[in-house]
């Protein structure tokens, strides 16, 4: 689906995030699974992020659906619908050359029918340039997903705990900590593969129930709380920087402490104009004495104050 020009050059070394990197394909992440290479994925909501996750050399960005929480405050992620999304995805896509770019489908855009599927993962490839769409669950979704691939469109499965069904599943736990529910997650995964897809998410499911698995499993696997025998990684930007408040899943590990960096950059501005510091010489803008002096002669010698207005109706 990248039909992106420019920098289709391979990196002479893959793991230099400096170096000029070729355009993620979907072949590329699946050599990447066969080399054995890790596979960097990423969520990213807007344009500077899509530039840092750039510029940091990740191989997949994902506009997830978790935009509903980190972005738009939400307790969920089932409010947020397509219009959100695909200006969000909009917003990444310009800050984004070389990974690939997954469009997230958000509750209520895919379960109805396959036209309904094909027709909003149309709207992602069309208004948004994403290369790929992520749809959630084995089940239904694995008929929707099929009629995706089928119309053209890369898909990215995800299983374990699917955030959009979360209330039926008794809310954001680990999945497959039983042989029985395990044994669904082996089912769903293996049917996402079988309708085409090129990769599929497993999400807070036990180290061990992922690592049996990915013995039996051809398609790139990424990992979001899976251990680490999965293909790649996945974490949430706002959560691996420390941007979110909410509820921290087991799962993040925090690179960074983004929003005390905020928090302290707001409050010292809020400090320097309340003690008026701010701005000062270097923040503001000059004019030469002599025009200067002209226009106080001028304030001096008109009354602005009580004129008539100067338009005529
Ligand atoms: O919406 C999202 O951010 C996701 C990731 C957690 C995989 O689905």
């Amino acid at each position: 689906m990248s039909t992106r020009p420019g920098k289709n050059v391979p990196a002479e070394n893959p793991s230099d995030p400096t170096a000029e990197r070729a355009p993620m394909t979907i072949p590329r992440v699946a050599e990447m699974k066969a080399n054995g290479e890790p596979i960097v994925m990423v969520t990213a909501y807007d344009f500077p992020s899509a530039q840092v996750v750039e510029e940091a050399g990740v191989d997949i960005v994902l506009v997830g659906d978790t935009a509903a929480m980190v972005v738009l405050g939400h307790d969920a992620t089932t409010p947020v619908g397509m219009d959100e999304m695909v200006m969000l995805t909009q917003a990444v896509r310009r800050g984004l050359e070389t990974p690939l770019l997954i469009g997230d489908m958000p509750f209520g855009s895919y379960e109805s029918s396959n036209e309904q599927a094909i027709a909003n993962a149309q709207r992602f490839v069309k208004e948004a340039r994403v290369d790929a769409v992520k749809l959630e669950r084995g089940g239904a979704s694995v008929d929707r997903a099929r009629a995706i691939v089928r119309s053209g469109i890369p898909v990215m499965g995800h299983v374990g705990l699917t955030p959009q069904t979360a209330t039926a599943l008794g809310g954001f736990k680990a999945q497959g900590r039983t042989a029985e529910t395990a044994a669904k997650l082996a089912e769903d995964t293996l049917a996402l593969q079988s309708v085409g897809c090129f990769a599929v998410v497993f999400e807070a499911i036990p180290a061990s129930v992922a690592e049996a698995l990915m013995e039996r499993i051809e398609v790139p696997i990424i990992g979001i709380g899976a251990g680490p025998a999965t293909d790649g990684q996945v974490l949430v930007f706002h959560d691996m920087l420390g941007m979110y408040q909410g509820h921290q899943p087991r799962f993040v590990r925090r690179y960074a402490e983004v929003r005390d960096e905020m928090l302290k950059g707001v409050s010292a501005y809020a400090a320097d104009v309340r003690s008026r510091s701010f701005p000062d010489e270097k923040h503001s803008y000059s004019i030469s004495p002599e025009e200067l002096a002209e226009f106080k002669r001028y304030l001096e010698e008109e009354s602005l104050a009580g004129t008539d207005t100067p338009w005529d109706w």
